[in-house]
């Protein structure tokens, strides 16, 4: 039986296999990986293990912004190894990450895929999820060309006079 659990630092290892087939090598160092679970409270990471072997996971962020009362998760990758696909791990995986974030009271989830990835929407629409809008990405570097230099002042330098 396959189990969903949270995943421990000492994943690590496994979780760079996973993530580098994930992300087509763009991926972490084993060294980040085991930082970033043991300090980062913002994120939640479930994973499926089969006896020894990951199988799976799920990562999740929450946000929080001044402009909502409540604060919202973002579900921010999921994936399943190709020999374990179909088996209903991608929905264990997405359901106990939501339900982590629930204990955090979080209620509010966000998720984002390619329009043209007919599994992912299949599955995150069996799972509740519906709407239609779009995420762009921008990489700074790759977009030098197209930075401008906006001058932003701190709140602290605000001359109490404009701000009635
Ligand atoms: C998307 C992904 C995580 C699904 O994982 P999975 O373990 O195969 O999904 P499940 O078995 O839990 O499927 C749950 C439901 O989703 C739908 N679904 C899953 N894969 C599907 C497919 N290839 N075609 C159509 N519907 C599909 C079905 O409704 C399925 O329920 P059913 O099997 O009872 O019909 C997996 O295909 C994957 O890792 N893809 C590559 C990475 C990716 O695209 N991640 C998501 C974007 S970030």
């Amino acid at each position: 039986m396959i189990e969903i659990r949270l995943a421990q630092v000492s994943d690590a290892p496994k979780l760079k296999r996973l993530t580098h087939i994930f992300n087509e090598g763009d991926s972490n160092t084993i060294e980040g990986i085991s930082e970033s679970l043991a300090s980062n409270t913002m994120e939640i990471v479930c994973v499926a293990n089969d006896k020894e072997k990951l199988v799976g996971f799920c990562c999740g962020q929450i946000q929080a912004s001044m402009c909502y009362q409540y604060s919202y998760a973002v579900i921010t990758e999921l994936y399943v190894t190709d020999e374990c696909r179909r088996q209903g791990i991608g929905r264990r995986l997405l359901i106990a990450t939501e339900s982590e974030f629930n204990k955090r009271g979080v209620t509010h989830f966000h998720i984002a895929t390619g329009d043209d990835n007919t599994a992912a929407l299949a599955l995150y629409q069996s799972c509740g999820y519906e709407g239609t809008s779009v995420m762009l990405e921008k990489d700074m570097k790759a977009n030098a060309d197209k930075a401008l230099v906006v001058p932003v002042k701190s709140a602290a330098s605000l001359m109490p006079h404009i701000c009635r």
